[in-house]
């Protein structure tokens, strides 16, 4: 891999809970994850991004830590950890862990000692108020499940702020104290061999809340501070950020000095997700094509990492009342598929109606454009949802490896249930089944990374649309970098297409189509490119710098 490792990377995503349980007590575990990394380097993926690993009281799935210094020993040992990371080197994966700073759990030493005296050391390391603030009801992010945002808290006697649910108390950001010791926390586990964070919340944990104050202001400086801090304790370790703001503020998180990244080196492309999902849900690009278009420029160094699903809702906030009522409409028509106002508490799989070719061309899609491609456990083998499940949960359920009891992963009652029966459950959608099935999702998926990782040029090169007149519902943007240049199509739509790409036929000397839905015709000179309904093609226009 290049230097910027990150540029050239397939990040997975995993729950260790709910991932492989090694010992029989229905919880997964890193020594689970252990057994399952022959899996993940077949699956062609080289960096492992892990939820929350720290001791917990799991309200909040683990984003609510007792300590940041130790792992939730429900799922083993520092020592297990330790393996894990070599273990995972030994087959080229790096493993970045969440970093969920902006508050602690309430449970947490450091709270339980603020609430306890007004003189305890920790007092100041939360944010109080003695009088009940005017903006306690503003700036909730689970609506429906969070009435507030200041909580009067009557063994401290005073009102203290947290940005998400009442037991998750702010840190505060202004006191040096907390400073230090986040970073603390960073260097502690670069020095165990993590390769980076994705870190929670950001623009929370940089903004210097004051009580009544709903806009505080906020402090990016802090953001250099944390980069310089890493980058002098291991050279090619990485911050990930979630920062879900408006995109006229995401260039700051990067920062530019002379040009350079130099706070986040990647950001989540969440205008990207919520377009992507607008733009499957019209059968039209027209969102993609428009936030390509008008996405802010990075600074040397940024990179944007690109998501169809994550572990929380798919966040709809940033469309219009319009907009959201079309993807409403197509992939959440019930209430119950529905969460705090904004969002869509599924799968892909099931969104899409379980339709491989369109599940195909979502993550081709995805996978092509311009970034970093994040994905979620388990979207692979196409798993669904359980709505049964409270609010997020629904898409937590443990992975399906098997037809064994609990779809392979547990012996024991899992800590969540396995999706069972009918067209989602482990019976019909499991690992073991589709490695035995060329023709799976899971062997395109294998296939489909393969060719990427054939393909640097996605991920460190220039992503751009091919601006002329196209078929209804067609995309065709290209990448181009050092390594070479790509040419890739998209029809988001059902009806099959021919599309004129002639002017492009000068670009290149030996068309070489690396991927595609279907066998097509040679690519020929352009000028009569066949596209079926939801179908797309990879072409490599040229190796080599123009
Ligand atoms: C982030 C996480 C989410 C969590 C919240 C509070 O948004 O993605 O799962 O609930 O932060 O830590
Ligand atoms: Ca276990």
């Amino acid at each position: 891999m290049g230097e910027r490792w990150y540029t050239e990377s397939v990040i997975y995503c995993l729950d260790v809970e709910t991932f492989q349980d090694s010992n029989g007590d229905g919880i997964g575990d890193f020594q689970g994850l252990i057994s399952r990394l022959d899996y993940l380097t077949r699956l062609g993926i080289n960096c492992l991004w892990l939820h929350p690993i720290h001791p917990t009281p799991g309200r909040d799935d683990g984003y609510d830590a007792t300590d940041f210094y130790n792992v939730d020993p429900r799922l083993g040992t520092l020592g297990d950890f330790a393996e894990l990371l070599h273990e995972a080197a030994n087959r080229g994966i790096k493993v970045i862990i969440d970093l969920v700073v902006n508050h602690t759990s309430d449970e947490h030493p450091w709270f339980q000692s603020a609430v306890a005296s007004k003189d305890s050391p920790y007092r100041d390391w939360f944010v109080w108020a003695d009088k009940e603030p005017a903006d306690r009801f503003q700036g909730m992010v689970f609506p429906g499940e969070q009435a507030e945002t200041w909580t009067y808290h009557r063994r401290a006697r005073a009102w203290y702020y947290h940005r998400f649910y009442d037991f998750q108390p702010d840190l505060n950001f202004a006191n040096p104290l907390v400073r230090a010791e986040i970073k603390k926390i960073l260097a502690f586990w670069i020095q165990l061999g993590v390769a980076g964070f994705r870190m929670d919340a950001v623009p929370f944990i940089i903004e210097l809340t004051e009580p009544g104050r709903s806009e505080a202001p906020m402090d990016f400086d802090y953001l250099t501070e944390l980069r310089q801090h890493i980058q002098w304790r291991r050279g090619d370790a990485v911050l990930l950020a979630e920062a879900n703001v408006e995109p006229e503020k995401l260039p700051e998180y990067f920062g530019d000095a002379g040009g350079s990244a130099n706070r986040i080196h990647m950001l989540f492309d969440f205008m990207l997700n919520g377009r992507l999902v607008l733009a499957l849900a019209r059968q039209n690009p027209e969102p993609v094509i428009e936030w390509l278009k008008t996405t802010p420029k990075l600074p040397a160094g940024g990179q944007w990492a690109t998501f169809l699903r994550n572990h929380d809702e798919i966040d709809l906030s940033r469309l219009t009342a319009e907009q959201r009522e079309d993807v409403f409409e197509q992939f959440g028509p019930d209430e119950d598929m529905r969460l705090y106002d904004r969002g869509i508490r599924r799968r892909l799989g099931p969104m899409l109606g379980g339709d491989r070719s369109r599940l195909e061309l979502a993550y081709s899609l995805q996978f092509t454009l311009r970034g970093t491609p994040v994905l979620r456990y388990g979207e692979e083998i196409g798993m669904g949802e359980d709505l049964t499940q409270a609010g997020r949960y629904a898409i937590r359920t443990p992975m399906q490896w098997s037809y064994a009891t609990n779809g392979g992963f547990s012996d024991a009652e899992p800590i969540r249930p396995v999706i069972s029966k009918g067209e989602w459950g482990f019976e019909q959608v499991n690992v073991t089944a589709q490695r035995h099935d060329p023709a799976s999702l899971l062997a395109w998926f294998e296939r489909m990374i393969r060719t990427l990782r054939e393909s640097p040029e996605v991920g460190n090169g220039t992503c751009a649309c091919v601006d002329q007149p196209l078929p209804p519902g067609v995309l065709v943007h290209r990448a181009d970098g050092p390594t070479g240049s790509m040419l890739f199509l998209h029809n988001l739509g059902t009806d099959d297409v021919t599309v004129d790409l002639g002017n492009l036929a000068g670009d290149t000397d030996h068309p070489n189509e690396v991927f595609a839905n279907q066998e097509y015709d040679e690519v020929g000179d352009f000028t009569a490119l066949r596209l079926s309904g939801y179908g797309y093609r990879w072409i490599r226009l040229r190796r080599g710098a123009a």
